[in-house]
């Protein structure tokens, strides 16, 4: 039977809203504080929502990433967890569905996406390596300087455009990627890393045309590529919604297309099956035998890889799910909602909408602060104290400094609202949307924030910040004259 998907539901007038194809069985209470409250956590949290309490926190859009909705199936194949540390059925159950889903034979477990960058950069990057991709992600970035290796984004001209028509900004530049090549050439090119939905850009995704040309160029210089798979299921997603050869496929054969065209394909677990760990899966088995020791050294043994039996049971069963078109089209369709509506009223958004989340143009929403008083930061703090609603900063805070001590400013500029996969419903959805929209009409009145500590790694988890002036009291002040006592 062909399940319908959410776009698909049609109203009598013709309204285009997302129809939940699913219901709620396990809820959780959540709390809407008052405005004064909301301010004194997100000051008593430097700033930075990542140092929230949940306690504090009325919708959490921080991430996707361990916090999308399992499945009835899911928990309860919990139940039958094989506890064993070598050989646990579990794993056996885990590695079957990963050879199913992803057409790949050699599977290793690791505790989530970051532990397989760390083993993949370990086994396959040393001094002097560059590493052409489309677009870096934080840890992926990280992993692979502390190896030696040197990142090279060959985006397309589209890619960071905050408006586009492109329906597959998150495409490598053949062009750039062959000019690498020629530079420096195949022997300092361990690999080609694509990401799928591709994250720090606004969950843009590539088409399969994009992926064979770039496996064309890799097999004519013995290039590996490289398949970030973290995001996969919504990346398939949006092939058949957008090119063309894919529309009548099914989201399992796009799948394994776009998994054959990579040599080793990698994942977190925590998005793409909706649970915690991770994987890293090949054909080759040579591939497998350089980092099948490491995982036993910094994960656990390889047949439980540093995760929880329970989980590795409900990863199984989530990768299983990734091919139901009614679970990986779930996030896409609210996203599309919200940026839809966003971007009817006036609010800068990134279009077309993507996988992940709803991604605000903090330059466009506050083109009167400079980047270096991080206008994504400035912007998820005021959001959080007019709404209690939690986003992620995806600017220049969580970028890096460079060698003279300088912010090195990011490409774009944006605050992430994540739309984890079936949590939220449509009516919390149109309060994000007024709440934005409010928050916009009172741009003005958002100043900026500045370091008071500043940990020297991934700075945007654990820095502390304040605000620039007394911006956040200007602001709650305006809120309580327009909203009074309501939260
Ligand atoms: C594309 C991508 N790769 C890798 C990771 C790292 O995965 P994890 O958070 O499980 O370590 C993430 C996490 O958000 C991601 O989005």
């Amino acid at each position: 039977m062909v399940q319908p998907t959410l776009t698909e539901v049609k109203f009598s007038n013709g309204a285009k809203i997302p129809v939940e194809l699913h219901k709620v069985r396990v809820v959780q209470k959540l709390h809407l504080k008052p405005v004064d409250e909301r301010l004194a956590a997100m000051a008593a949290g430097g700033y930075n929502t990542f140092q929230l309490n949940t306690r504090d926190i009325f919708l959490d859009m921080l991430t996707d990433s361990g916090t999308n909705a399992m499945s009835d199936n899911q928990v309860s194949s919990m139940l039958h967890a094989d506890d064993a540390y070598a050989g646990s059925q579990s794993f056996y159950r885990m590695e079957k569905a990963v050879q199913h889903v992803f057409g790949k034979k050699w599977v290793l477990p690791v505790h989530q996406g970051r532990a397989a960058e760390n083993i993949i950069s370990q086994a396959f990057i040393s001094k002097g390596h560059v590493i052409p991709m489309n677009y870096h992600f934080t840890t992926t970035m990280a992993h692979m300087e502390l190896n030696g290796g040197k990142v090279f984004e060959i985006y397309t001209d589209e890619a960071l455009k905050i408006k586009s028509d492109n329906q597959f900004k998150g495409n490598i530049d053949i062009n750039k990627l062959q000019a690498l090549i020629d530079q420096y050439g195949p022997e300092r090119i361990p690999f080609i890393r694509m990401e799928a939905s591709t994250n720090l850009i606004g969950g843009q995704p590539f088409s399969i045309q994009n992926m064979r040309e770039v496996r064309a160029i890799a097999d004519k210089y013995g290039i590996m590529v490289v398949l970030d798979a973290s995001l996969i299921g919504e990346n398939a997603w949006f092939i058949k919604k957008r090119e063309e050869e894919f529309k009548n496929q099914s989201i399992h054969d796009i799948l394994l297309t776009m998994c054959d065209l990579a040599q080793l394909v990698y994942f977190s677990s925590r998005k793409v099956s909706s649970t915690r760990g991770g994987g890293i899966a090949t054909n080759d088995e040579s591939i497998f035998l350089k980092m099948r020791d490491l995982v036993v050294l910094y994960e656990g043994f390889t047949t439980y890889g540093g995760i929880s039996v329970r989980e590795i049971e409900a990863m199984a069963v989530g990768l299983y799910e990734t091919m139901d078109e009614t679970v990986i089209s779930q996030s896409p369709s609210f996203i599309e909602y919200t940026v839809n509506e966003l971007d009817s009223l006036g609010v800068p958004v990134i279009m077309p909408a993507g996988a992940l989340g709803c991604h605000i143009d903090a330059r466009g929403f506050l083109p009167h602060l400079p980047q270096s008083e991080y206008p994504a930061g400035a912007l998820a703090a005021a959001l959080f104290i007019v709404s209690g609603i939690r986003g992620m900063e995806r600017g220049t805070i969580s970028s890096v400094r460079d060698e003279n001590g300088n912010d090195i400013l990011a490409d774009v500029e944006l605050l992430r609202l994540a739309f984890p996969r079936r949590v939220f419903t449509l009516s919390q959805t149109m309060f994000v949307i007024d709440r934005v929209h409010w928050l916009y009409k009172n741009r003005e009145l958002i100043g900026g924030l500045r370091f008071v500590d500043e940990p020297k790694v991934l700075r945007f988890f654990n820095g502390k910040l304040e605000p620039t002036s007394d911006w956040p009291q200007k602001l709650v002040a305006k809120f309580k004259e327009d909203f009074g006592n309501s939260l």
